[in-house]
């Protein structure tokens, strides 16, 4: 039976607990009417993801004795059908696996990568200016090779246990028999501008007269269930070798912003098993997406500037969250100067340094905002200096994550990039746009920038999937969709549970204060404009808007699991 109970406080304490083995946007992801939520808490297992279809597959799959990897891919295909705007085969993914048998976290790169026709020039007009980024968006051009799929494939066979067909079993039901559209899909479909243009879409998410899908109307996705029970079937053979991938290098070829993909980029896709990046931060290790994510470095140098303050003695409150938004902002200028695909670009070693993250800790004056921050100098024997390109907005992602009763756990950040991605479908799913994550310029006054499009390639990214260890044992999973805003979305997280000893829920759905080395951006809400004021008073520049999370997370305490999912979105946490 599914479990949805309050809470006790939660509090993470040492010792190995039992379940660890001994050892502004044209395509926004419109928003969901905030609920008061509680956290979920269970025993055995658990899962959280952004649709409740989705979680309650992972759940059934789990139940049924799956490990963590096998809820991973069933949650993850369902995610494709029934909040399709967000993730999907044919987009990229991060996942950080924990193994509990052999006390091993291991993380898995699922990004796109760029065609190999991709060169420097791909993002700028015939006249040599960057294309404007929403131009850029829809149609083939800006779609990545997708990696999603394969990396499924590939945590199911190092960790799955059930039959890989039997995971398609939810998604192919529900994409045959059909699913209610939900509030924030049918409002996605209803604000994504040209999206009715391109023929699958139209198909898809429209009626006949044009009109957009409501919410509580069923969606059907005959395709869908026939590109699934072709992969069930076969594998993922005919993604990126077969029949999917020739609809697939068909379809980028659009009129308007064609694709160079061809036969050769599918084929040549591979998943990257990565070292994932740790920071000590207190007494916790805390893990992520090394690059080509930005996630687990900013996170991380956020967290090792903060290391310098007492934060718990201080608790929550303006001081603390100033100083959150400096640590922030001196950490996005070295993303954006160093930051990229580390398989193509030198980047420097030292930017977890401790010695090096203590000096940009003494630059920050906590009776007074800085300004805008310039990127240090870490520890680097080639001080080729970069330039910083051109960040563009970054919008159509979701977050899981799992525990399985044999104490595996999943921390999967999964991506199309914008709300549809490419809007480009075939085969029943959306393409990517993931190629608008790298820099629309290739150098600035002479110096080269790390995020340049290069053949083979990956877009920077800034997912964050993170587990966090005590005493090398997953004790919290954490992650969210937001585009660059996910680092500061993940760090509060991290910062609210761990130093302020929030519980899950608590610091999931408490009011976002960010800065990416800009102004500081203040979630909407009663408690807003008292915050804008005094960060003023500090000096800040502030903006009050929308600030659309979606963080999944999960605990995991000596007393059992305890789920959050976040209000902002219609997931749900589901355990036993
Ligand atoms: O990889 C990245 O960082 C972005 N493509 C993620 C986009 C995103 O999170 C959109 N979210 N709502």
């Amino acid at each position: 039976m599914r479990r949805i109970v309050e809470t006790a406080v939660l509090c993470l304490m040492a010792g190995a607990p039992a379940l660890w083995a001994e050892d502004q946007t044209p395509q926004p992801e419109a928003t969901t009417a905030l609920t008061e939520r509680v956290s979920a808490e269970a025993q055995d297992f658990m899962v959280a993801a952004a649709h409740p279809l989705a979680a309650e597959a992972g759940y059934d799959i789990l139940e049924a004795g799956g490990s963590a990897a096998d809820a991973a891919v069933a949650v993850q295909m369902v995610l494709n059908l029934v909040e399709p705007q967000s993730s999907g085969i044919g987009g990229g993914a991060f996942l950080l696996y924990g193994d509990a048998a052999l006390g091993r976290l291991t993380s898995f790169d699922g990004r796109e990568t760029a065609p190999a026709a991709a060169g420097p020039d791909y993002w700028l007009t015939p006249e040599g200016e960057p294309m404007d980024f929403f131009a850029a968006v829809p149609g083939g051009k800006s779609v990545g090779v997708p990696g999603t799929l394969a990396l499924m494939k590939m945590v199911h066979e190092r960790y799955g246990k059930l039959p890989w067909a039997t995971l398609f079993e939810p998604a192919i039901a529900m994409a045959e028999e059909g699913f209610p559209v939900s509030q924030r899909l049918a409002a996605s479909i209803a604000e994504a501008e040209g999206l009715a243009s391109f023929p699958g879409a139209r198909a898809l998410f429209f009626h006949e007269d044009g009109t957009p899908l409501q919410e509580g109307e069923t969606l059907r996705n005959p395709d869908f269930a026939r590109t699934l029970r072709l992969i069930a079937a076969d594998g993922i053979g005919p993604f990126y070798h077969g029949a999917i991938a020739r609809d697939i290098v068909a379809a980028v070829k659009t009129e308007t912003n064609p694709g160079v993909m061809t036969l050769e980029d599918l084929a040549g896709y591979r998943v990257i098993e990565r070292d994932p990046v740790c920071m000590e931060y207190r007494s916790w290790e805390v893990c992520g997406m090394g690059p080509p994510s930005s996630g687990a470095l900013t996170v991380g140098q956020m967290l090792g500037i903060l290391s310098h303050w007492d934060l718990p003695a201080m608790g929550e409150g303006v001081p603390a969250t100033h100083l959150f938004l400096e640590a922030a902002n001196l950490a996005f200028a070295d993303r954006g100067l160093y930051m990229a695909d580390s398989d193509f670009v030198d980047m420097p070693e030292g930017l977890l340094d401790p010695d090096y993250l203590a000096g940009r800790a003494e630059l920050i004056d906590p009776e007074h905002a800085m300004g805008e921050a310039t990127a240090g100098e870490p520890p680097w024997d080639e001080a080729a200096l970069r330039a910083p390109g051109l960040a563009a907005p970054e919008h159509g992602t979701s977050h899981f994550v799992i525990v399985d009763a044999g104490g595996d756990v999943v921390s999967a950040t999964t991506t199309i990039e914008q709300g549809f991605g490419s809007q480009v479908v075939t085969n029943g799913f959306l393409l990517n746009n993931e190629l608008t994550d790298f820099s629309f310029v290739a150098e600035e006054d002479g110096k080269p920038v790390a995020n340049r499009v290069e053949p083979g390639k990956r877009p920077r990214s800034s997912m964050a999937p993170t587990v966090v260890l005590e005493e090398g044992v997953p004790v919290l999973l954490v992650g969210s969709p937001g585009g660059s805003r996910i680092i500061p979305y993940v760090a509060q997280a991290l910062v609210g549970i761990l130093d302020f000893g929030l519980d899950p829920q608590e610091a999931v759905d408490r009011p976002h204060v960010l800065s990416r080395n800009g102004p500081a951006d203040i979630e909407e809400g009663p408690e807003a404009q008292a915050m804008a004021d005094a960060l003023a008073g500090l000096g800040h520049e502030t903006k009050i808007r929308d600030l659309n999370s979606g963080l999944h997370a999960i605990a995991i305490t000596p007393e059992g699991l305890i789920g959050a999912a976040d209000k902002r979105r219609e997931g749900e946490a589901l355990g036993q």
